[in-house]
């Protein structure tokens, strides 16, 4: 697939992000789902990468720092109940997976899981993080998107994407 390919097909599942993707991570036999709205696909250092913002306070974060892995699902079916779910409730606390009937399946070249849902899967090993920084951030931005949780900058995992295909 040519750079110019790969680039148009990302695009389209990037669109199905407005909608809600899902970013799953697994740890010591725990397996959780947070719903992600922000994120980009591209080429760093001659390499598909998926790049996802995940907030400091997630458990998912906790979750990412230990593994440097995790799996990216665009749903080609509508899935309210676990967009409500797993964009909101935190798997700190409950098992988000089981309270929305969703179950996942093995990846293909990482130990971190997918959902097992019909749609467009992106398996990913993270080469770089980086956390936000206060003072090089657009103040506009920071006031919008930074004052509710002050301090809670996203981290920002640059993900090499090792396999992305399509399920029914
Ligand atoms: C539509 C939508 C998009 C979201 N996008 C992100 C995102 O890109 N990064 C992030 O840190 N949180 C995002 N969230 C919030 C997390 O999904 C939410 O805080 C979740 O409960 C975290 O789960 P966890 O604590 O189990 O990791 C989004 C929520 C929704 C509903």
């Amino acid at each position: 697939m040519t750079e110019q390919t790969y680039h148009a097909n990302a695009q389209q599942k990037l669109d199905l992000m407005k909608k809600g993707a899902f970013l799953t991570t697994a740890f010591g036999g725990k397996v959780n789902t947070m719903v992600i709205g922000w994120g980009s696909i591209g080429y760093m250092w001659r390499l598909p990468i998926f790049t996802a913002l995940v907030r400091q306070n997630r458990f998912t974060h906790g979750l990412l720092e230990k593994t440097g892995q995790f799996t990216v699902t665009f749903p080609t079916q509508e899935l309210p109940e676990a967009l409500q779910i797993c964009g909101t409730k935190s798997g700190r606390n409950m098992d988000k997976l089981a309270a929305c009937g969703l179950t996942v399946a093995p990846a293909r070249k990482i130990e971190t899981p997918r959902l097992a849902v019909p749609g467009y899967h992106y398996e990913c090993k993270v080469l770089y993080k980086t956390t936000m920084s206060a003072q090089d951030l657009d103040k506009a931005i920071k006031e919008l998107w930074y004052e509710k949780e002050p301090g809670d900058y996203h981290t920002l995992y640059f993900g090499e994407i090792l396999d992305s295909y399509q399920t029914h």
